[in-house]
Parts: structure tokens; C-alpha cells; sequence
């Protein structure tokens, strides 16, 4: 091949780079083949909609409305036939008919065509649904400031040439909202709709009921608001630190405001799927009415009340005669409010500790011939499945509702990880995929302790974007099952909209394309390339999105010096590094980060962040420290492997970094398994002391080990111990770094073990009760 110069290359690039931005729909149509020629709408351009066509009509007006307020361009709409031939016409954007005969295609409701050139525009689909697609792709197609509510200067409205013929992948691309832990008035439901729709999602899972309040106007019961949608305070600070804020918390949606909200999601082409959450999160029910639980109070004694406390209750329904007709009125009112096909009747995390001690469970288990409490959560299930199934509808449920034997007539929801869409596939349910570990958008985005508080977990947007829904273990007739695809967001550390923004996008970006696009389409690069173009739509749609996707991500290594060398990483290909090893914040001035790394000779501090061509800052400042000792750059060998948690590399316990107490991914974990480590340090080298340290997060099922010892050795073979020390804090509840420091006192040893007795079985008052603790161990530095 003939050599490229240079200046060649630049060009293609840029050139690639542009073509890459005309076309920056998200999500990726399925095809797109780019058209010689513009199209520029100036105050001469037509809409043509058919004869009598009120939905295009609906459709017209939204286009128009868009470039009277950000164009101040005011467009005539006008009823014409319009010709099957659909070429595009003089200066005109055309909603036209679809016939298959002309374009030589079968469309579904959902798929369309958009035809663009510089005589005009042409969309078309088979429903106005397809249109309305067809749509927020020519919206895409113009420039950002389309979306802006002001008038905006300087902007010709131009379309670039193309002919797209899309149709998604999946049938359900949608967004669960969680109103309970925070409530959020109606018209921020209808702007969180809206971004939805412009990401061609189209199911709104609207998450009603929890144990932190009850948000939904229930004529029969008016107690369900009057009570049970306040709270007297919430949780403060992360549910580790164990704080309240003291602030009453409430909100409710009247009917008339729910009525609105589903009448405007269906212009958007959005069905809404209510849930009212059973057997479980039934606190803010029961504290209305606290007839329907198993005991007249709480478990704990104490009358029943709205919790602002976050996780799992003990306190749930009792599957009595008095629930069941108390929660068929209320699903009566809800599907009178909701007329899409499903409801969510909820069935995660209920504890069976309740029915364990109530007579009446025991009783009815045994009448029933149920063999356990979650054949009696089946029965509870099987119950309202039968119920709604009669009313025409159909139910979904968290994935739990597969334990003690699945309704006939249930949709699963996934969330636990894919085995329980895969389980219900594989026995002819339909299923939604929603796997905490790339569909949970309250985890963390980007590095702890540089983001907001969130309730854990790490989930960049990569790590959304590589999610594939349909698990590979599925035949083609069992994958035909899984419906779908959908981002959960759950409100605890959620407290105002624009920080709900914050977390949502651009990773429901992710979401919407995985949904939508074909699986053989996606390609991160392309994606987040086209991604840069919507920052700026989502900008002027005055949306608060993260910034995060700019952040630096650090790893160590060692070079044959045993020195460290830090490697940073943007995701963002076109950004600069740049980088401070004093402690200031980096600046278009700072040191450019080179791919060789950055070698670490003495403790301290590296500071990174990325930059534009231009020198504008474009994501957060990541500050990491140091800690250079003997033990630095050592390999160890371990008796037992970590899992998952690896502290980002192979030899994470000894690269220089310390495990940080906001952040669970920069420790070493063991499930369940004792830490016992032995490092090399090739020749007899003087001791003074030896320290590290456990994480205890009892809430993440994180605890101190039993006890912990350090011994030394010269042949690798018989060790001496220099201490060994027992751990007395291990029950305590509070998230907390432990230090461990061991005297040497100059002892001589070329071998350091370090043993650490993992807690054992998650104890009795604990929710995760005789499961496996975690051990969470870092940093092993030798001086
Ligand atoms: C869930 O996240 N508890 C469904």
C-alpha cells in the first residue's frame, strides 16, 4: 500500500470526523446512506401534510413550534395530496403516506423513512408512531440549537443529505423512575417523557409505591396520601453513616395529574407502566392502613410508619383476604388511570420473616399445601396475575416472583442479573432485561470519590453501552422472548431533578441505542463520536447531563526498575491530558500526558484531567496518591484469588495505591475467603514495619476480618510470626477504614506473609443474613 502523508491522514480524519457529526442520531438508525446535496428551511418552506391527516398534523405543529421558538422561522403547515411517488418536492417537508409498493418495503409501527436532499424532506412511516421517529431523527439531523427554548442566533436551519430506513431492535426501550425514595412533581415526569421520546424510548416505568411513600391518589383509601405519602425525615449523608436530615419529605400525584401525564406520553408515543409494589416495600401502605399487615405494628413493636430509612423492610403485606381485596381496589383505580397492556406488581426483596411468625401464614400455607414462604410470595403473585389477567392486563415483576414457581401469565424484569430473564425465556415468559451491573443508572458513573454521592457500584457509560440484552444461552424461538431493555433509576440519593438528570444522562443514552440499534451497528467509538454532538442538544434542552464520560481514569504499573508508572486514560479519543504531580489543579498550561506513562519515584500525588484541542477542561481533575515502600512494584502469590474487586490490576495490593474508604472498586475483595498472601522480596531485606487495611462496609456485606496476622520467613517455607491480632470491631455497622501497622523492629527476612481470617457468614440481624462476607483488603506497604 502506498504510504498516506501525514497531512493526508489529517485530512481524512477530519473529513471522517465531519461526515461523523452531519449524521449524529442517537440512537444509530439501522440504515443510513448519505445523499449529495442540502436541504436549508428558511421562511419559504412548506409542511405538507395529507388530506385530513390529524395526526400528522400533531406531528407538523411539533417540528414548527421548534424553529418559530429556537429560529424564529414561523412555517406554513398545509393539507395537499401528497403523491405516493415520494421524491422530495420544491422547498417542502412532506409527512407523506407510506405504500409499500413504492418503497419496496414492509414497515412496523415503529420503523420509518426519512428522505432528505435540497429539494426537500420526505418522512414516512406505517403509523404515525413510525412518523413521529422519523421525526426526532430530522431533528437530529438539523443543528443542536433546534432544541433550544430561545431564539437563537446566526443559525441556518440546514439538513444534510441522506435517505435512512430505521426499525428498532427491541419492542420495550424504556426508563423505570423511581418517585417514592424522592418525590417529583408531574412536570418534571413529563420533561423526563420527553427526553425519552427524543431517544425513541417508549415505555415510562412509573415506580409508585415503596416503603418511603406512597405517590399515587387511591380514591377508596385516601389514607394511602393523607399518611402514606409523607415522611418524617430521610436518610442523610450515604445509608452507611447511618444519619437523618430531620426534613419531612412528601408529594403525591393526584388521578387528574396522572390522567395528564399518560395523555401527554402517548403524543410521545409513550406508554406508561405503572407500579404498585406487593408483597413487599409495603410500609407507606401499611402505615395507612396497618390492617394489612400480619401484626397490628411493626415488627419491631413500634406502630407502623413511612420509613426514611433506604434498603429492605421486614414489615410487609400479609397475603389475607383484607390485602387482597384492599389491593384489587386499588388496581382497579390504577388500570381505570393506565391504559397500556401491562402493570408492575413489584415481588422484589420481600422478606419472609413476617409470614415466618405469623400464624395466620403458617396456617394458610398449610391449607393451601404450600411448601415454603416463597411458594406463599408465588401464591401472592398468582393471585393478582389472575386478577388482571381477567381485566384484560397483563403483569411484570422484578425477578424474585420465579422463586416458589412462576405465574402463568408473568413478564419478568431481570434485575438481579440476567438469570432470571434467562430462566424465564427459557420457560416461554417474556422478559425485560434491566441487570443491575449496566442498567442501574443510580450507581456511580465515573471514580467515587470525584462524583457526587450515589449509592455505589461503578458503571461508566462503556460499561452501559457494551450491554447486550439477549443472553447468549438462548435459542432464537427462547430469544424472541426478551422484550427489551430498560434503565432503572432509584431515587435514595436522588434528591432534585437536575441531579436525576445528572445520573440518567448520557448513560440512558447507552440505553436507548441498545435498545434500538442493531446489535451488528454497535460501536462504542462511533457512538460517543456522535455523543458530542448531542452533549450539545441535551445542552440546549437545558439539561443537566454528566460530564463524566470526560473523566481520566488511572491505572499502575512497574516498569523492570520497580518504579511505578501511571497510565492515565479518557475515554474521549480527541482529548489532551494533562496533568500536576504538585498538588494543583491541572490547566491548559500543566504537563501533557505522553502514552509512556508517568513515573512515580517518591510518595505524593498525580492530578489529571482532560482537555479540548482549544484548552477548555472537559471533565473533572482526578487526583490519586502514592505510597512508594519495599513492597511497591512486588509480586505476591495468594492462596485464595479475589473476585471482582482486583483493585483494577493483577497486583493491586502492591501498586503504590491505597484503597479508598468512598470507594469500594480500589480495594482487593474476597468473597467468603480468607486473605493469605505471601510476598518475595528476592533477598533478605531489614523490616521495620508492615502495614495495610480492611474496609468495613456492613451495609455492601463488607466486614472485618476475625483477625489478621503477619509472619516472616527466609526459605519461604517456615514462617515466624511477628503479630497476630484479633479484630473486636467486627459488628460494628459504620463504613470505615481500618488500619493495620505491624513493628518488624529491624528484623531481617526476605518473605512477608499476610493472613487475614475472612468474618464468615453474614451474622443473624444482618439482611444478608448466613450469606458470604466480603473481605476487603488494601494496600500491603513494607518499610
Ligand atoms: C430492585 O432493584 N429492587 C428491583
Amino acid at each position: 500500500m502506498k504510504k498516506i502523508s501525514g497531512y493526508l491522514w489529517l485530512l481524512m480524519l477530519s473529513f471522517s470526523a465531519i461526515a461523523q457529526n452531519k449524521y449524529a442520531i442517537i440512537p444509530k438508525p439501522l440504515e443510513l446512506t448519505p445523499v449529495n446535496g442540502t436541504f436549508v428551511i428558511d421562511a419559504q418552506t412548506r409542511i405538507i401534510i395529507p388530506k385530513g391527516g390529524s395526526e400528522q398534523r400533531l406531528l407538523a405543529e411539533m417540528l414548527a413550534e421548534r424553529l418559530t421558538e429556537a429560529g424564529g422561522v414561523n412555517l406554513k403547515i398545509e393539507e395537499a395530496d401528497v403523491p405516493d411517488n415520494l421524491i422530495p418536492t420544491h422547498k417542502a417537508i412532506v409527512f407523506a403516506p407510506f405504500k409499500e409498493q413504492v418503497y419496496n418495503k414492509m414497515l412496523g409501527n415503529e420503523d420509518y423513512i426519512l428522505k432528505t436532499d435540497a429539494k426537500g424532506i420526505i418522512l414516512a412511516g406505517a403509523s404515525s408512531q413510525g412518523e413521529f421517529y422519523a421525526l426526532q431523527s430530522l431533528l437530529q439531523l438539523l443543528p443542536p440549537q433546534i432544541f433550544s427554548s430561545t431564539l437563537t442566533k446566526d443559525v441556518k436551519w440546514t439538513v444534510p443529505g441522506c435517505t435512512v430506513f430505521d426499525r428498532p431492535r427491541y419492542k420495550h426501550r424504556g426508563s423505570m423512575l423511581d418517585v417514592s425514595r424522592h418525590f417529583f412533581p408531574a412536570s418534571f415526569v413529563k420533561r423526563y417523557i420527553d427526553l425519552l421520546a427524543l431517544h425513541k424510548m417508549n415505555r415510562f416505568h412509573w415506580h409508585l409505591t415503596d416503603d418511603q411513600g406512597w405517590r399515587i391518589e387511591i380514591k377508596k383509601y385516601p389514607k394511602l396520601t393523607e399518611i402514606g405519602s409523607k415522611r418524617k425525615e430521610s436518610m442523610k449523608g450515604h445509608y452507611t453513616d447511618g444519619k437523618f436530615d430531620g426534613t419531612p419529605h412528601g408529594g403525591f400525584y393526584t388521578q387528574e395529574e396522572i390522567k395528564d401525564v399518560v395523555a401527554y406520553a402517548k403524543k410521545k408515543f409513550i406508554t406508561i407502566i405503572p407500579e404498585i409494589e406487593m408483597p413487599g416495600h409495603a410500609l407507606a401502605a401499611l402505615a395507612s392502613y396497618p390492617e394489612l399487615g400480619c401484626t397490628a405494628k411493626s415488627l419491631k413493636g413500634t406502630p407502623y410508619e413511612v420509613t426514611g430509612i433506604w434498603g429492605v423492610h421486614d414489615d410487609v403485606f400479609c397475603p389475607s383476604e383484607k390485602t387482597f381485596s384492599f389491593l384489587e381496589d386499588v388496581l382497579t383505580e390504577v388500570i381505570a388511570l393506565f391504559p397500556g397492556e401491562y402493570v408492575h406488581i413489584g415481588g422484589d426483596e420481600c422478606p419472609k420473616t413476617a409470614w415466618k411468625q405469623s400464624q395466620f401464614c403458617q396456617d394458610l400455607m398449610k391449607k393451601e399445601g404450600l411448601k415454603d414462604e416463597h411458594e406463599l410470595q408465588s401464591y401472592f403473585i398468582k393471585h393478582f396475575d389472575k386478577f388482571l389477567t381477567a381485566k384484560g392486563k397483563k403483569i411484570i415483576g422484578w425477578d424474585e416472583i420465579l422463586e416458589g414457581g412462576i405465574s402463568p401469565n408473568a413478564t419478568i424484569m431481570s434485575w438481579r442479573g440476567v438469570e432470571g430473564g434467562t430462566a424465564a425465556a427459557q420457560q416461554n415468559h417474556d422478559a425485560i432485561m434491566t441487570p443491575t451491573g449496566f442498567c442501574y443508572l443510580d450507581y456511580y458513573q465515573s471514580d467515587p470519590t470525584t462524583e457526587p454521592l450515589a449509592i455505589g457500584g461503578y458503571l461508566p457509560l462503556d460499561k452501559v453501552y457494551s450491554y447486550e440484552p439477549t443472553p447468549k444461552s438462548l435459542t432464537p424461538e427462547q430469544a424472541k422472548h426478551i422484550l427489551g431493555v430498560q434503565a432503572n433509576v432509584w431515587t435514595e440519593y436522588m434528591q432534585t431533578p437536575e441531579y436525576v438528570e445528572y445520573m440518567v444522562y448520557p448513560r440512558a443514552c447507552a440505553i436507548a441505542e441498545i435498545g434500538w440499534t442493531s446489535a451488528r451497528l454497535k460501536d462504542y467509538e462511533d457512538f460517543t463520536a456522535r455523543l458530542k454532538t448531542h452533549f450539545e442538544r441535551l445542552k440546549y434542552l437545558g439539561v443537566n447531563y454528566a460530564r463524566s464520560y470526560y473523566d481520566i481514569s488511572a491505572s499502575s504499573a512497574m516498569n523492570e526498575k520497580k518504579q511505578v508508572v501511571v497510565k492515565l486514560k479518557s475515554a474521549d479519543k480527541e482529548a489532551i491530558i494533562r496533568y500536576t504531580l504538585d498538588n494543583s489543579e491541572p490547566t491548559a498550561q500543566s504537563l501533557q500526558y505522553q502514552p509512556s506513562g508517568v513515573v512515580i519515584t517518591q510518595d505524593g500525588s498525580i492530578s489529571a484531567a482532560a482537555f479540548s484541542q482549544k484548552g477548555e477542561r472537559l471533565g473533572k481533575v482526578l487526583t490519586k496518591y502514592f505510597y512508594i515502600n519495599k513492597a511497591t512494584g512486588r509480586k505476591y502469590t495468594l492462596v485464595n484469588q479475589p473476585k471482582n474487586y482486583t483493585g483494577g490490576e493483577t497486583y493491586g495490593l502492591t501498586n503504590g495505591v491505597k484503597g479508598e474508604a468512598a470507594n469500594s472498586a480500589t480495594w482487593i475483595g474476597f468473597e467468603g475467603k480468607d486473605l493469605d498472601l505471601t510476598i518475595d522480596l528476592g533477598q533478605p531485606t531489614t523490616l521495620n514495619k508492615i502495614s495495610f487495611a480492611f474496609l468495613r462496609a456492613s451495609a455492601s456485606w463488607i466486614m472485618l476480618p476475625k483477625e489478621a496476622e503477619v509472619s516472616v520467613s527466609n526459605d519461604g517455607k517456615t514462617f515466624t510470626s511477628l503479630q497476630k491480632i484479633t479484630m473486636g470491631n467486627t459488628d460494628e455497622q459504620s463504613r470505615a477504614v481500618q488500619q493495620i501497622g505491624v513493628a518488624a523492629n529491624g528484623k531481617k527476612a526476605r518473605y512477608v506473609r499476610v493472613f487475614a481470617r475472612n468474618y464468615g457468614k453474614l451474622p443473624e440481624n444482618h439482611p444478608g443474613h448466613g450469606n458470604p462476607a466480603w473481605l476487603f483488603v488494601d494496600e500491603i506497604a513494607i518499610e
